[in-house]
């Protein structure tokens, strides 16, 4: 594994972003400069707070340039879901949905956020375990049980967006779950308990702690109290 430092910091990236179908040419250009550095892996960092159709853009650039992931499945038809940084451990976690719709994390290990962008100096990891698993498993239940009132991404309909960073009443992760399982008295956000199992109310947490932070554009608007939750499930 060669140690390298990334310094794709978002500022310097989005003037060079083109708007639309040089996406593939800039994605080569990147893949090219990494090639030349003799670097066999290739990952962006990217600001959280970006927009979402400028991240989409640059994630599809750096998806289509990266050589490792050609093994898991076509990049070009893959997505970010969410770029989630943990600021107490340094790592970017980036949970990516496979063209066969299963869920996937890119780990990056020690990125370091030094005000104009963030900086990687350690090795990337792209993972398929058990909780992969699960989060797959998630998205099946919460595509067939949830996305109707929450939105298909999260985005927010009857139900509150599950994305931005403010929560009606979960502060916790364990309120999240508490919500799914008891639902909310008084409104149509009924108690799942007896629907879905303890493992199936568990990996709903599991998914909807990616969720947050995705900024989407088309996001039904903010309720409730401004809670950043903790996301240690990835660290444990
Ligand atoms: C019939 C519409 C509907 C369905 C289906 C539904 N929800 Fe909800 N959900 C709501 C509403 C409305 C609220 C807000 C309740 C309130 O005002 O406290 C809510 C609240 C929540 C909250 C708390 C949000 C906050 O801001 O604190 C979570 C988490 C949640 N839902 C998850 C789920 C999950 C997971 C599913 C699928 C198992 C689901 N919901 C299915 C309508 C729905």
């Amino acid at each position: 594994m060669f140690f390298f430092i990334v310094t794709l910091g978002f500022e310097s990236m989005e003037a060079q972003v083109p708007a639309d179908d040089a996406q593939y040419a800039f994605g080569k250009k990147i893949f090219q400069f990494f090639k030349e550095q003799k670097i066999d892996l290739i990952i962006g960092a990217i600001d959280p707070k970006a927009q979402d159709d400028v991240k989409q853009s640059i994630s599809t650039s750096i998806l289509n340039g990266m050589e490792k992931l050609k093994t898991i499945g076509d990049p070009a038809r893959m997505k970010i879901i969410n770029v989630l940084f943990v600021n107490s451990r340094n790592k970017l976690l980036i949970p990516v949905m496979t063209e066969k719709n299963d869920i996937i994390m890119i780990i990056l290990d020690n990125v370091i956020n030094r005000g104009g962008g963030l900086f990687l100096a350690g090795p990337v990891h792209v993972v398929r375990s058990e909780k992969e698993k699960r989060l797959t498993q998630a998205r099946k239940v919460y595509m067939a049980k949830c996305f109707s009132c929450h939105g298909q991404y999260g985005e927010g309909m009857v139900g509150p967006n599950l994305t931005d960073d403010y929560w009606k009443y979960a502060k916790t992760d364990a309120e999240v779950k508490d919500v799914i399982a008891n639902g909310r008295k008084g409104t149509v956000m009924i108690a799942f308990k007896d629907y879905l199992s303890a493992q199936e109310i568990n990996d709903l947490m599991l998914y909807i702690s990616i969720l947050q932070g995705q900024r989407l554009r088309k996001g039904k608007p903010a309720e409730g109290n401004q809670v950043q939750l903790l996301r240690n499930l990835y660290l444990q």
